[in-house]
């Protein structure tokens, strides 16, 4: 028998053997990298990161500050994303080091690229086209997003990322999940799950506790509209006195048909093990004179449809993440009410740049680091 047909023949009696030990799984995947044939307990998704893989990973490219005015421009730029020796790095830089400082409060910055890989990924709030003021500055960060919008996304499943958070003053990193079909509409009727976010301060407290690099938190967004938003009620933070930016963690996430539970380096954090009336009931949203947009769908609903992962850092923002009035060794640059609140951001440069350390050791203190991604099927 020729060497060719061995090979063959080994694949088939290989195949023959894995399919007879696969279990099937509740577990639902699509995208490019999502396995033809899902196994219970099988490795779903995996990034080590000893390449930055545009395949897996699309790079947002927007000014849109993500719904909360934040102040970065995400985009596709190996100064603000890179794998290095498997690690992947999210680095924030200054956009004046790209365009030079003038830039900022007269210019117009159109990110409408014209190739595929260029196009412009969120239009809302202004994301695609910009003009600067001296009030209104320009997005004054660069960072990076990167999304798996296309290459994977499931439902149900355990995930793991081993990750280390950035520090500095007002950077705000997350890795997140969002749902890939909105299947009960927009946000937050379709849910979110926060596998984990930071702020990067290292010495900012409020009401006498450390909410900068020594917390961690979990969050799942769900409600009808964004005003009736039941996450108070699935929301977790630990404190770590080491600080989350000075090692690696690993945070994970196992999303049954039955419950949502949050762990960092295996110690739950919190879970959901919604009632019969689902996340309705468990939001407490019967009380409103609202029509139920899960009403058909499992007790899990909004956590019951496809979800796909993303990774970011992002700084500042008006949604209130940073408090007004917390206690940090430089005060807090902006009001969450103010209307120029990028450029009073800017202005004060020289409190916060400092501590993003961007010109000792490549700029790694302010970078989220990530280990690997790993998903496994349930
Ligand atoms: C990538 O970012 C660096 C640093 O801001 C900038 O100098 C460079 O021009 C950028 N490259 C492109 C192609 O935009």
């Amino acid at each position: 028998m020729s060497s060719k047909m061995w090979s063959i023949l080994l694949g088939v009696v290989t195949l023959a053997s894995l399919s007879a030990a696969c279990t099937p799984s509740v577990t639902t995947v699509s995208g490019t990298h999502a396995p033809v044939t899902v196994c219970s307990g099988a490795l779903i998704f995996a990034d080590d990161f000893y390449d930055l893989d545009l395949e897996k990973w699309q790079h947002e490219n927007t000014l849109s500050g993500g719904g909360n005015w934040e102040f970065q421009y995400y985009n596709n730029n190996r100064t603000n994303s890179f794998a290095d020796n498997g690690v992947l790095y999210i680095r924030p830089s200054l956009t004046s080091d790209q365009f030079g400082e003038n830039f900022l409060s007269s210019g117009n910055l159109n990110i409408e690229g014209g190739a595929p890989a260029d196009r412009c990924t969120n239009p809302q709030w202004f994301g695609c086209e910009r003009t600067g003021s001296p009030d209104n500055v320009l997005n004054p960060i660069k960072s990076a997003r990167l999304r798996t919008v296309n290459s994977f996304s499931f439902r149900y499943g355990r995930v793991e990322v081993r990750a280390r958070m950035p520090a500095g003053d007002w950077l705000w990193p997350a890795i997140w999940l969002m749902p890939a079909y909105n299947s009960y509409g927009t946000w937050p009727a379709s849910g979110e799950i926060d596998l984990v976010e930071s702020r990067g301060n290292r010495h900012m407290f409020s009401n006498g506790l450390h909410i900068g690099t020594q917390e961690a938190g979990s969050t799942l967004h769900y409600g009808p509209y964004p005003a009736l938003n039941g996450w108070e009620r699935a929301h977790w933070l630990r404190r770590n006195p080491a600080g989350y930016d000075r090692a690696f963690h690993q945070y994970q996430l196992e999303w049954t048909p039955d419950f949502i539970r949050f762990s960092i380096d295996n110690v739950e954090l919190g879970r959901v093990t919604p009632p019969n009336g689902g996340f309705w009931e468990f939001g407490g949203f019967n009380h409103h004179n609202v029509e139920n947009p899960w009403r058909f769908g499992s007790k899990m609903a909004p956590f019951d449809q496809k979800f796909y992962l993303i990774m970011n850092v992002a700084v500042g923002g008006t949604n209130g993440f940073f408090p007004d009035g917390v206690a940090n060794p430089t005060p807090k640059p902006w009001w969450n009410g103010s209307p120029t609140a990028s450029t009073d951001f800017w202005r004060a440069r020289n409190n916060w740049l400092p501590t993003w350390n961007l010109n000792i050791n490549d700029g790694r203190d302010a970078s989220l680091q990530v280990d690997y991604v790993r998903i496994w099927a349930l």
